[in-house]
C-alpha cells in the first residue's frame, strides 16, 4: 500500500497533509510513504524529519501510488501523474466547480472531500471543518487586535483608565465560538449572533452575551445535520435592523457566517460600516464564499472612513504549523477507517456512513448525490 503525501501547488497554500507524527502512524498500518520534496517547509516541517519518520523523498512519489493525501484538490497536471483508481484525500471545496470534479472523474481517480463529512460523533477526529475553522476563529481575533491601534482589555493604570474593547462575533459555530473564547481571554466585552438556537446557551457559556431575533423561523433555523439554513428575506431584514443598532457602538466585529453549498449571508452593509467609530475593524473569515461584510476584498485590508475590514483568505494557512499538524491527524483517522488492520491492506467499505457521504469520484463518474448534472436529477 503506497501512500503519497503531495507538496501542495497553490500558491497561497502553506499548509501539508501529514507529519512526521502521522507519517510514523500510517508505516505502522502497513503503508509505504513517499513525501514531495518541501513539502512541509512551510509548516516548519524539513525533509529530513519526514526521513528520519521513515518516508522516502521524492519527486514522484505520487506516481503509481494508491493513496494520495493532499490539503487542496488536485489540478489538472498533478492528475496526469495519478494512476487510475488512486484514492485522493483532501478539502475538495466541490460546490461550483464541477467542471473540476468532472476533471477527477476523467482521470479515474477516487477522490474523497474532507468537509463532506457527516457530522457525528465517530467522525469527530476526522473533522477538518472544526480543526481548521478552530483555528480561523482564533486567528481572526489576533489580526483584529493586530490592526485595532488600542488596547483589548480594561487597564486601570496611574496614567488613567484604559476601557474595555467591545468585540462582536457573527456566526457562532466552531470559528466563532473560538473567536469569543479568544476575544474574552484579551479581555475584550463580547457580544454574538446566530441564527441557529442552539448557538445562544453556547455563546452564553463562553461568558458573552447573545443578541439575535429569536422568532419562530430562528427557533426552526437549523438541520438535522446542526448547520444554518438560508433565512428568509423578513428575517434578515429583522436581523439586519439589529445589527444595524448595535454594530455603531462595537470596536472589533468578527463575522463567521456560513451555509453549506450557498454564498455567505451578507450581514454587514455599507451603512453599517459607516456607523462605525473611524478605528474600529472589522474581520470577515467568509471572504473566500463572497464575504459577510459589504466592501471586503480577498487578501487586503480596506478602509472605509477609517474603519478597517480585514479578509484574508486561508485564514488557518496564517497558523500554518498548527494547522498542519492538525489537519494531518484528521487525514490519519480517516485513512484508519480505509484499510483493514489485520491484512494491513486498502478495504474500503463502500457502505460506510462516512464512506458514502465523502465520495466525490469513483471508477469515471461523479458519484456523489449532490453533484450529480442536473439533467439527471
Ligand atoms: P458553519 O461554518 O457552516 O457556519 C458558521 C456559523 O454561521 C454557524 O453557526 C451558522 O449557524 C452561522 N450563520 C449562518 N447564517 C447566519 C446568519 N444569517 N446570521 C448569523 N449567523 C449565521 O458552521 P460550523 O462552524 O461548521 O458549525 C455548525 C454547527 O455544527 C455548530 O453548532 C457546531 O458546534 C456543530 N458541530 C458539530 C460537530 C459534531 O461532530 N457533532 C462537529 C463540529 C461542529
Amino acid at each position: 500500500m503506497k501512500v503519497a503525501v503531495a507538496a501542495e501547488s497553490e500558491v497561497g497554500e502553506p499548509r501539508v497533509a501529514a507529519t512526521p507524527e502521522t507519517i510514523r502512524k500510517m508505516i505502522g498500518l502497513g503503508a509505504e510513504i513517499a513525501i514531495e520534496p518541501g513539502a512541509g517547509i512551510k509548516s516548519g516541517i524539513l525533509d529530513t524529519d519526514y526521513a528520519a519518520a521513515g518516508a522516502a523523498i521524492a519527486t514522484e512519489a505520487t506516481h503509481g501510488a494508491d493513496i494520495v493525501l493532499k490539503v487542496r484538490r488536485p489540478q489538472a497536471t498533478e492528475l496526469s501523474r495519478l494512476k487510475k483508481g488512486a484514492i485522493v484525500i483532501a478539502i475538495m471545496d466541490p460546490y461550483g466547480n464541477e467542471p473540476a470534479l468532472r476533471a477527477m472523474a476523467a482521470a479515474g481517480v477516487t477522490a474523497f472531500a474532507m468537509e463532506l463529512l457527516p457530522r457525528i460523533t465517530r467522525a469527530q477526529t476526522m473533522d477538518v471543518l472544526s480543526s481548521q475553522a478552530n483555528l480561523a476563529g482564533y486567528r481572526a481575533v489576533i489580526d483584529a487586535a493586530a490592526e485595532y491601534a488600542r488596547a483589548l482589555p480594561m487597564m486601570m493604570t496611574a496614567a488613567g483608565t484604559v476601557p474595555a474593547a467591545k468585540v462582536f462575533v457573527m456566526g457562532a459555530g466552531v470559528a466563532g465560538l473560538q473567536a469569543i473564547a479568544t476575544a474574552r481571554r484579551l479581555g475584550a466585552v463580547v457580544t454574538a449572533t446566530d441564527v441557529r438556537p442552539a448557538a445562544k446557551e453556547q455563546v452564553e457559556s463562553l461568558g458573552a452575551k447573545f443578541v439575535a431575533v429569536e422568532d419562530e423561523e430562528f427557533k426552526a433555523a437549523e438541520t438535522a445535520a446542526g448547520y444554518a439554513k438560508e433565512m428568509s428575506k423578513e428575517y434578515q431584514a429583522k436581523q439586519a435592523a439589529l445589527v444595524a443598532e448595535h454594530i455603531k457602538k462595537q470596536d472589533i466585529v468578527i463575522t463567521t457566517a456560513l451555509i453549506p453549498g450557498r454564498p455567505a449571508p451578507r450581514l454587514v452593509s455599507n451603512a453599517m460600516v459607516a456607523s462605525m467609530r473611524p478605528g474600529s475593524v472589522i474581520v470577515d473569515l467568509a471572504v473566500e464564499r463572497g464575504g459577510n461584510v459589504e466592501g471586503v476584498a480577498a487578501d487586503k485590508v480596506v478602509e472605509v472612513g477609517g474603519v478597517k475590514i480585514v479578509g484574508y483568505r486561508n485564514v488557518p494557512g496564517r497558523l500554518a504549523a498548527t494547522a498542519s499538524s492538525m489537519y494531518a491527524k484528521n487525514l490519519f483517522a480517516f485513512l484508519e477507517i480505509l484499510i483493514d488492520k489485520k491484512t494491513k491492506a486498502l478495504a474500503v467499505n463502500w457502505d460506510d456512513d462516512i464512506v458514502k457521504a465523502t465520495v466525490l469520484t469513483r471508477d469515471g463518474a461523479i458519484v456523489h448525490p449532490n453533484f450529480q448534472p442536473k439533467s439527471a436529477a
